[in-house]
């Protein structure tokens, strides 16, 4: 072992697989992006197709969200639960040698979607695009996250189980559920399957999996890096630990009823059309005891957002995700869906939910967790930090704003009728008139982009082995909520 690894290896706890899902968070979420502007430019740019199959919008498509959610997403969300379990329950994981064994089957899995998705290998259900022996990859390393998370609680010296935990822990065992009844499909040939459900079933399946991606994977374990991150960076209690109780069990309890609005006015029976708009409505509020008990954790603590750029990015990242899930429930009323419904409004919701809440959430989290990590007191630049920050904001705000615009004039556009009963507008004249919303948004995603390379130069610098620790890593105690 190196002189820097015996310096970097922690007594108690197993911070080295944390180190490598934080680090190939950065890297993954600067390839996604950088995928991300280039499907953006394709949009309002079709050259930059470049007549080739592999490079096609409908092939990079999957390519971006596959990488931002599951590479990007999934790799902040194992380096998050990984330190928050250990730290709040006072214990190494479990197993050193399965923890491995889930980083590089993670990293397996991203790389096989990265070389299939562009040759076109896709089952085409949206969100879990991946041919069958991938699904059997990430089924066995996510049946081993969940025995190393639930293995490491089991062995806690702490009477309780910290609520970060629980939110960690709904996510592991749902997207469990949720990944296995979805991808169940007949194989035809090693790259080829067909899905087991058929019709509306199938549909009904798919936005089961599709929502509660978002509910679990993109939302529930995301509250489970808010719980314990915003509170050490603000350096104070959360704000009521009954509310986040509640929150939870309300959170859980509602979101996996709410599918159906993905399915608005097809051939979806209208009950349950009706029964998902319903308990979209009621979500907006566990969604907003949650943004509401991370918000006012910073009660006695608001003036520290003055010079604390991680904490701007965390408070930021909470207002976002309150604009995301009340913006979420309107969207999913009948009336406002057959609106919204295939436009580029759900784009500019999709984005504010996963620029403005999952990244702000991840990169502010991420500038608290590299430090210790590395043995470092602090991050090699604030002053980068803070130019992030205003990166990510400015570039969210175009982004978001640029879809809500396109989203209602093509909404507006496409139902619009002459006196005669013909439609005043042909498609494309719609998609004419999208264009300089696509220019704004390629710029907003370019300067969200440019932050995250700003990210990485940080934590190269930060984590360069000629600079000297500054500090030995913080003592073991638990972080129980402070
Ligand atoms: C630089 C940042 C980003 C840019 C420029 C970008 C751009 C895009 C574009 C152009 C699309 C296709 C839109 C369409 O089909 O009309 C898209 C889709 C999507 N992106 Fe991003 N993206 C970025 C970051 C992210 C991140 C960080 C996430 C998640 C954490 C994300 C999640 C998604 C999802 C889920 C979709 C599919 C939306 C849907 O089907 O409704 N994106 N993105
Ligand atoms: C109370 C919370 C939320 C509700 C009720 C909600 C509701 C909705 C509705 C009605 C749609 C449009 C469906 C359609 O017309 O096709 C939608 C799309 C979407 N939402 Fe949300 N949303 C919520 C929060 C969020 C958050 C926080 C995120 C991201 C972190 C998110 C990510 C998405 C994605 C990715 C889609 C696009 C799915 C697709 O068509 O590919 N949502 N949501």
């Amino acid at each position: 072992m190196t002189e820097l690894n015996a310096a970097l290896e922690h007594p108690v706890y197993n911070y080295k697989v944390v180190r490598q899902f934080a680090i190939m968070t950065v890297v993954w979420g600067v390839v996604g992006m950088l995928v991300g502007v280039l499907i953006a430019a394709q949009l309002a740019w079709p050259a930059l197709n470049f007549d080739l199959p592999w490079t096609t919008f409908s092939r990079l498509r999957p390519l971006h969200t596959n990488a931002v959610i599951f590479a990007f997403g999934g790799s902040a969300l194992f380096a998050t639960s990984y330190y928050v379990v250990q730290r709040t329950c006072q214990t190494r994981l479990i197993s050193d040698r399965l923890a491995t064994i889930t980083f590089w089957g993670w990293q397996l899995v991203i790389v096989a979607a990265a070389v299939t998705l562009p040759l076109g290998f896709t089952s085409s259900k949206e969100y879990a695009e991946l041919e069958w022996p991938i699904d059997i990859l990430i089924a066995i390393v996510w049946v081993l996250y969940a025995v190393v998370f639930f293995g490491t609680i089991a062995r806690r010296k702490t009477s309780h189980i910290y609520v970060a935990n629980w939110f960690f822990g709904a996510f592991i065992v749902t997207v469990a559920v949720l990944h296995i009844i979805n991808s169940a499909a007949l194989p035809v040939s090693l790259t080829k399957s067909y899905s087991v459900y058929s019709g509306t079933v199938d549909a009904m399946v798919q936005w089961w999996y599709g929502h509660n991606a978002v509910g679990f994977f993109l939302t529930a374990g995301f509250l489970g890096m808010m719980y314990y991150f915003v509170p050490k960076q603000a350096e104070r209690p959360v704000y009521s630990y009954r509310l986040s109780i509640v929150h939870f069990w309300a959170l859980v309890a509602v979101y996996i009823w709410a599918g159906p609005h993905h399915l608005h006015y097809t051939a979806l029976p209208d009950w349950a059309q009706s029964l998902g708009m319903v308990m979209s409505l009621i979500l907006l509020a566990p969604s907003w005891g949650g943004m509401i008990n991370g918000i006012m954790t910073l009660s006695g603590a608001w003036h520290k957002l003055r010079d604390d750029p991680i904490l701007r990015f965390m408070v930021v990242s909470l207002s976002f995700y309150g604009m995301s899930t009340f913006e979420g429930p309107m969207m999913s009323i009948k009336t406002v869906n057959s609106l919204s419904h295939y436009t580029d409004w759900t784009i500019g919701h999709v984005h504010s939910g996963a620029l403005g809440w999952v990244a702000m959430i991840s990169i502010g989290s991420l500038y608290h967790l590299i430090p210790p990590l590395f043995n470092r007191e602090r991050m090699y630049s604030t002053n980068l930090i803070n130019v992030h920050f205003w990166m990510s904001t400015i570039g969210t705000v175009l982004y978001i704003a640029s879809m809500w615009v396109n989203g209602i004039m093509q909404g507006l556009m496409w139902r619009a009728y002459n006196q005669d009963g013909t439609l005043t507008y042909a498609f494309v004249e719609s998609v004419a008139a999208s264009y300089p919303g696509y220019v704004v948004r390629v710029i907003g995603g370019a300067i969200f982009f440019a932050g995250m390379l700003i990210m990485a130069y940080n934590v190269y610098m930060t984590t360069r082995k000629d600079v000297p620790a500054q500090a030995p890593v913080p003592s073991a105690s638990a972080a129980s909520g402070a």
